[in-house]
C-alpha cells in the first residue's frame, strides 16, 4: 500500500497543496494552487488553505503538513517578512483548523523543503553541513548537520551592503528593482561567498521556482563549495511539508 501524505505550501505568491506519496518523495497527483490572497491576513490564507485541502479531501487518517513562509516556533507565527504582520504571534495550526477543520503540522517553508530534500532529493544521504536556500518572493535558508536539522534558521536576511539579502538577491528582486540577468547573478554571487565565509558548508542546495532554471545561473556562479540544484525543485516544500507531518503523526 503506498504510503500517503498531504502538503500544503503558503507563499508570497501562491498557496500550492497535493498529495505526496511518502515512499517516492513525489506527488500523487498534480498539484493545485490559488493566488495568495492580498493582504495575507491569518483570515484570509487560512481559508485559502481550506480552499486547497478541500479540493483533494484527503482521508481522515492522513498526515497533512504545512510550510509558512516565516519562522513558526513551537507552532506560534513569530516573523511575517512576506505575508501580513496579522500573522505575527498567531498559532497557525489553530487558524488552519478553524478554516479546514483539520489537525496539521505546521513548519517554516524552508525547513519543509530542506527536510524534502534531506529525505528524497540533493541531500538525501550526505552527512556534513549542507545550506539550502529557496530563492522565490524572499530568501529561505536551512540547514542539515549530519542529518539533523536546525529549525528556523533566518540567513535569507543578513545585511549586505546596508540591506537585508532577500532585497537584492531573492528570485522577485529581478522584477522588484529591474535587475538585468547579469546584475541578479552578481548579487548571487555576493550572497553566497558571505554565507560560505561564515559557515563553510561542504555543500549548496539551491530551491524555489528558479531552481528549474538552475543551469542559466548556478554555472556562473565562482564559489569554494559545491552547489546544486535542488531535486525536487519547487515541490521540496510540499513533499518535505507531507513528510514532516507523516513523521510526527
Ligand atoms: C522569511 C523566511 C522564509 C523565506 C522564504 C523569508 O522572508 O523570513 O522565514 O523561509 O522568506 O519564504
Amino acid at each position: 500500500m503506498t504510503h500517503i501524505g498531504f502538503g500544503v505550501d503558503i507563499g508570497g505568491s501562491g498557496i500550492k497543496g497535493a498529495p505526496v506519496d511518502l515512499d517516492a518523495g513525489e506527488f500523487l497527483e498534480g498539484r493545485f494552487r490559488i493566488p495568495t490572497p492580498q493582504p495575507a491576513t491569518p483570515e484570509a490564507v487560512g481559508a485559502t488553505v481550506a480552499e486547497v485541502i478541500a479540493h483533494f479531501n484527503p482521508a481522515p487518517e492522513i498526515a497533512i503538513g504545512v510550510a509558512f513562509p516565516g519562522v513558526v516556533q513551537h507552532g506560534v507565527v513569530r516573523t511575517a517578512a512576506n505575508v501580513d504582520d496579522a500573522w505575527i504571534g498567531t498559532d497557525l495550526g489553530a487558524v488552519i483548523r478553524d478554516h479546514s477543520g483539520r489537525d496539521v503540522y505546521v513548519l517554516n517553508d524552508a525547513d519543509a523543503a530542506g527536510y524534502g530534500e534531506f529525505r528524497y532529493g540533493a541531500a538525501h544521504g550526505r552527512d556534513g553541513v549542507i545550506f539550502l536556500a529557496t530563492l522565490g518572493t524572499g530568501i529561505g535558508t536551512a540547514m542539515i548537520v549530519d542529518g539533523t536539522l536546525v529549525p528556523n534558521l533566518e540567513f535569507g536576511h543578513i545585511i549586505i551592503d546596508g540591506h537585508d539579502a532577500e532585497e537584492y538577491a531573492a528570485e522577485s528582486a529581478r522584477d522588484r528593482h529591474s535587475l538585468s540577468d547579469d546584475e541578479w547573478i552578481a548579487n548571487l554571487q555576493r550572497y553566497f561567498t558571505e554565507i560560505e565565509n561564515l559557515f563553510w558548508p561542504d555543500l549548496f542546495i539551491v530551491g524555489g521556482g528558479v531552481s528549474k532554471e538552475h543551469a542559466s545561473f548556478l554555472p556562473r556562479l565562482s564559489l569554494r563549495t559545491p552547489i546544486v540544484p535542488a531535486e525536487l525543485f519547487n515541490a521540496a516544500g510540499i513533499v518535505g511539508a507531507a513528510a514532516a507531518a507523516a513523521a510526527h503523526h
